[in-house]
């Protein structure tokens, strides 16, 4: 199959790409920045996906659409920038894929959907209230993506991703912040008591969710792909401190204007994943097993830097 991605130089973009050019498959990225892979089997497609895309997408099997402004302060800096490239961006590229013929894709969509939850743990079809411009712009291309199966027959596919993480992930997030802090032994901070909760999901089990929701997921369907085994961020604090041996002390701060809004605060968050079991998919790696595996994986590539 020949498989494009937006997005196909990002972190759980490119992860994909890899994987899926392993399985023999033919991958075509559009991005702002180079992929940092080579394979002959990868093209790249240096444009916005607020160009015009059509015939970059036509004679592709499938469209993955992963790029995407991202994280909730950013875009809490930059609405109107998020709502651009995160929902004009969206319809854009389901509308490109539509001209080129291309019906069946995969919209990477957020647990930010739900905002702070009505009940858990959170079901597909459970309330939806964002509370960021983030999560707005991912739950208004969710719409979008339904009004086009709707329209045009499309299958847009969307996986809702709950915190993920792994080796390659931009150091703004939190799980890299504790571990770079961690190894040069600065404080690690959590805001408020650190009691909140998230399910943090490690990138190959995010990659295996997206495959099995393509291979046996239903047309035009909505599914939680996340860890449902909640862990606190004080309790990542402590883990990342453990597992680096650091002597980094963890600091609760308060919220306020200069760290965090409480508003802004999700409390509580775990995905019924239920439907994903249905397609025989389980989350393998706990959180504790996934930073083993980032620090393994900064060790092995800064001994290879070194040899
Ligand atoms: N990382 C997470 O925890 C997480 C959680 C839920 C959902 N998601 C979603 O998964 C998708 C991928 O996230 P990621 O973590 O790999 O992010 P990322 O920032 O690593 O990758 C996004 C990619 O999109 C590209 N991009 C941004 N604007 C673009 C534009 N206008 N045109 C073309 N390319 C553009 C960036 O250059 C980048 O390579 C996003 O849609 C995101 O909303 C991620």
């Amino acid at each position: 199959m020949k498989i494009f991605i937006t997005g196909g130089s990002g972190f759980i973009g490119s992860h994909l790409a890899r994987h899926l050019l392993e399985q023999g498959h033919e991958v075509k990225v559009v991005d702002l920045r180079k992929p940092s892979i080579e394979h002959k089997n990868l093209e790249f497609v240096n444009k916005s996906i607020m160009d015009e895309l059509a015939e970059d997408i036509h004679g592709c099997d499938i469209v993955y659409h992963f790029a995407a402004m991202l994280g909730v302060d950013n875009s809490d800096n930059k609405p109107l920038e998020t709502m651009r490239i995160n929902l004009e961006g969206s319809v854009n590229v389901f509308k490109s894929a539509v001209e080129a013929n291309v019906k069946r894709m995969i919209y990477a969509s957020s647990s930010e959907v739900y905002g702070e939850p009505r009940e858990l743990p959170i079901r597909e079809d459970s309330v939806k209230g964002p509370v960021s411009a983030y999560g707005v712009s991912k739950l208004a291309s969710e719409i979008y993506a339904k009004a086009y199966n709707h329209e045009f027959g499309t299958d847009i596919r969307i996986v809702r991703f709950f915190n993920v993480y792994g080796p390659g992930q931009s150091d703004n997030f939190v799980i890299p912040i504790f571990i770079n802090n961690a190894l040069e032994n600065k404080p690690l901070r959590v805001f408020g008591d650190g009691s909140q909760t998230r399910c943090f999901t490690y990138m190959e089990d995010i990659a295996d969710g997206v495959l099995k929701v393509l291979e046996k997921g239903k047309a035009g369907e909505a599914y939680n792909i996340g860890n449902n085994q909640p862990t606190t961020i004080l309790e990542l604090a402590q883990i990342t401190k453990e597992l680096t041996g650091s002597r980094s002390e963890i600091i609760k701060s308060g919220f306020g204007k200069e760290t965090r809004l409480k508003e802004r605060e999700i409390e509580y968050r775990v995905p019924d994943i239920s439907k994903m079991k249905t397609l025989g998919w389980e989350p393998k790696t706990i959180v504790r097993e996934g930073i083993k595996k980032i620090l393994d994986f900064r060790r092995n590539n800064k001994n290879n830097e070194n040899n």
